[in-house]
C-alpha cells in the first residue's frame, strides 16, 4: 500500500508529538508541516528533517491528511482550508470555540469521513474498560457520574491567557462521559466558578443532567500548587443501581525523585510515553485510528458531530458561569 502523505499544522507541544508519532509509523510519510513562528519553524525543520511552511495553504496541495494542532480559535480556519482542497483532518480538541463555529464546519464537511476530533481519552485503555462495563449493563441504570480533571497552576499560567479551564480540560471529560453513557444528551447545565489567576475561569464546578436522569458533577481547575507530584489530577466515579465503577486517570505508576527536580514527580505512562526511541500511549492509538480511517475511507472513531455536542455543553457551562458573574 502507498504511504499516506500527512502534514502537521501548528508546531507547539501537540504538533511535535503528532509529528514524532507519524514519523514512526511505517505506512505514513510526513510530507511537511506549517508554523508561522520562524525560530520554531527553523528549529523543528532541523530536528525532524521536514519542510516547514509558514502557512498551511501550499502544504495542503501535497498531502492526503493533516493534523490540526494550532491554538483552539484557529482550528476552524485550517479545517475549512483542508476541506476546500479535499484533504482529511484530525483536529485537536476542542473542535471549535463556539457551537456556531462547529455548525459551520459540519456544513462545509463533505462527509463524516473528512474529520476526526482528537478526544484522546477515547483511546485510553482505562476508559475503554469502563466503556465495556457500562455497555454490558452490569451497573444497571446509571444514577450519577462524578468526574474531575485538574492541572497545576503552571498550566493556568501558560494557557490561561487564551482559554478557560472548562474549554481546556472539561471538554475532555464531557466528550468522555457522553460517550461512556452511550451518546445520551445532556439536557440541564448549571455551573459556578472562580477567576483567580487568569482572566478566564480557573476553577469550575458544573452540574448536569442527562435526558434520562443521570446526574453529572464535574470539577475542573488549574489551581493545584506546582509542587504537586503530578500536574494532573483526573478520574471518574460512576454509580448505578447494581454497582459502581471508579477509574483513576491520574499519572500514578512511575515516580522519580531527584535533588535537581527538588520534589517527586509522577511520569506519564499513558498519553505519549517514550518507549525506546518512539512515542506510544493513547495518542499513538488515536493517530493510528485516524490513519486507518483515512486509508479505508471510513468514518473515524470520534466524529465532528459527536465533538460538536461536547462543545455545546461547554458553551452552556461558560454561559452559566457568565450569568453567575452578572
Ligand atoms: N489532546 C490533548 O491532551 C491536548 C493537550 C494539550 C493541548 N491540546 C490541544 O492542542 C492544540 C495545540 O495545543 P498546544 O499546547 O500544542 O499549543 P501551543 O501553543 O504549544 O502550539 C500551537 C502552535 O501553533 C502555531 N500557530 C499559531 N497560528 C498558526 C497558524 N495560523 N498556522 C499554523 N500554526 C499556527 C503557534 O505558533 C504554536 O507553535 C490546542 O487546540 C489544545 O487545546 C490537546
Amino acid at each position: 500500500m502507498e504511504k499516506l502523505k500527512v502534514g502537521v499544522i501548528g508546531l507547539g507541544l501537540m504538533g511535535e508529538v503528532h509529528t514524532a508519532i507519524y514519523q514512526s509509523l511505517p505506512y505514513v510519510e510526513v510530507v511537511g508541516c506549517a508554523e508561522p513562528y520562524r525560530p520554531r519553524a527553523k528549529e523543528f525543520a532541523e530536528k525532524y528533517g521536514v519542510k516547514v511552511y509558514a502557512e498551511p495553504d501550499t502544504l495542503l496541495d501535497h498531502v492526503d491528511a493533516i493534523s490540526v494542532c494550532t491554538p483552539d480559535h484557529l482550528h476552524k480556519e485550517v479545517i475549512l482550508k483542508a476541506f476546500a482542497k479535499n484533504v482529511k483532518a484530525l483536529v485537536e480538541k476542542p473542535l471549535d470555540i463556539t457551537a456556531a463555529g462547529c455548525e459551520e464546519i459540519l456544513a462545509a464537511m463533505p462527509d463524516e469521513s473528512y474529520l476526526m476530533v482528537g478526544h484522546i481519552l477515547r483511546f485510553d485503555p482505562r476508559v475503554w474498560r469502563a466503556k465495556q462495563v457500562l455497555d454490558s449493563g452490569e451497573l444497571g441504570k446509571i444514577y450519577s457520574v462524578n468526574v474531575w480533571r485538574s492541572n497545576s497552576r503552571a498550566s493556568g499560567m501558560k494557557i490561561g491567557k487564551r482559554t478557560s479551564v472548562t474549554w481546556f480540560l472539561g471538554i475532555h471529560d464531557i466528550d468522555m462521559i457522553i460517550w461512556l453513557l452511550g451518546g445520551k444528551k445532556i439536557t440541564k447545565v448549571s455551573a459556578m466558578g472562580k477567576k483567580i489567576f487568569t482572566p478566564f475561569w480557573d476553577y469550575v464546578i458544573s452540574s448536569m443532567e442527562t435526558e434520562d436522569g443521570t446526574l453529572i458533577c464535574m470539577e475542573n481547575g488549574w489551581t493545584m500548587p506546582i509542587q504537586r507530584v503530578t500536574g494532573l489530577d483526573a478520574g471518574f466515579k460512576i454509580i448505578g443501581e447494581k454497582g459502581m465503577m471508579e477509574v483513576n486517570l491520574t499519572h500514578a505508576d512511575a515516580r522519580v525523585t531527584t535533588e535537581e527536580r527538588g520534589r517527586s514527580v509522577l511520569m506519564d505512562t499513558f498519553h505519549w510515553p517514550m518507549i525506546g526511541t518512539e512515542l506510544y500511549g493513547d495518542l499513538r492509538i488515536e493517530l493510528e485510528a485516524f490513519v486507518k480511517a483515512v486509508q479505508s475511507n471510513a468514518v473515524p472513531p470520534v466524529t465532528a458531530t459527536e465533538a460538536t455536542e461536547a462543545v455545546r455543553v461547554i458553551e452552556r457551562i461558560e454561559n452559566a458561569l457568565d450569568k453567575q458573574e452578572a
